[in-house]
């Protein structure tokens, strides 16, 4: 029988990681999980509850009565909570604003962890975000920080919102992804850095086909171990 593997990608914001973890998971018919999607989940409910973004208690306790799935749909994965369908909500301005301010709470982070260890209980899985190789899933058999120049990932940020008829500054959304990158490597738990076993995999002058290949190499190498 063929060994199945987990696949954790971490890196920077805009770093590509979740277009090239669904590729990945769908070529090896594993799950993918998007983890930055359950943190801007609970940022939205937060946000529509006007809860203080800084109270990590009463963050906690929505968590608590918070249910989130991800689910596999046509456009890669929708995301449904309390059994409403955030999936567009939750990529709104408001909400990448706050979710760094959401993800620095220990309480709420370790309820996320667990929820996310469950997932990937017993299965194949893709799973990407920031404490993915060094926090959640730290037996992985294969770990990626994936990043590129943050002038590179504004400009596919620029350039995805265009498609989906979204007018942003490129140099607006320089100057966000900068702070949510800083926001993240610098909180106290589990901030976002490279396992020490980790690839590294710099995307700034790559194509997406380049890194899929890459990377689904590097998982063939780890199944066939
Ligand atoms: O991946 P995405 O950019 O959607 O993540 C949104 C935010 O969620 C990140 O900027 C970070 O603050 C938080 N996050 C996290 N840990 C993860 C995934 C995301 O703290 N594993």
């Amino acid at each position: 029988m063929t060994r199945v593997i987990k696949i954790a990608i971490d890196g920077p914001a805009a770093a590509g990681k979740s277009t090239i973890a669904k590729m990945t998971a769908e070529k090896l018919g594993y799950t993918y999980i998007d983890t930055g999607a359950m943190y801007r989940a609970l940022a939205h409910k937060a946000i529509s509850h006007s809860i203080d973004t800084s109270n990590g208690e009463e963050l906690h306790s929505l968590l608590m009565e918070t249910e989130i799935v991800l689910s596999p749909s046509k456009a890669g994965q929708a995301v449904i909570v309390d059994g409403v369908d955030v999936t567009k909500e939750i990529r709104s301005q408001q909400v990448t604003a706050q979710v760094s301010a959401v993800a620095v709470h220990s309480g709420v982070r370790e309820l996320m962890v667990e929820k996310q260890r469950q997932l990937a209980e017993g299965t194949g899985v893709v799973m990407d975000g920031r404490d993915i190789g060094t926090a959640v899933l730290p037996n992985a058999e294969l770990k990626i920080f994936m990043t590129a120049s943050v002038e590179e990932r504004a400009l596919r940020r620029h350039i995805e919102n265009i498609q989906h008829g979204i007018t942003t500054s490129l140099d607006e959304l320089k100057a966000e992804i900068s702070e949510r990158d800083r926001a993240d490597s610098e909180r106290e738990v589990s901030p976002l850095c490279q396992a020490q076993d980790a690839v590294l995999i710099d995307t700034t002058s790559m194509s997406i086909e380049e890194v899929a290949n890459q990377i689904s190499e590097l998982a063939e190498k780890r199944i066939r171990l």
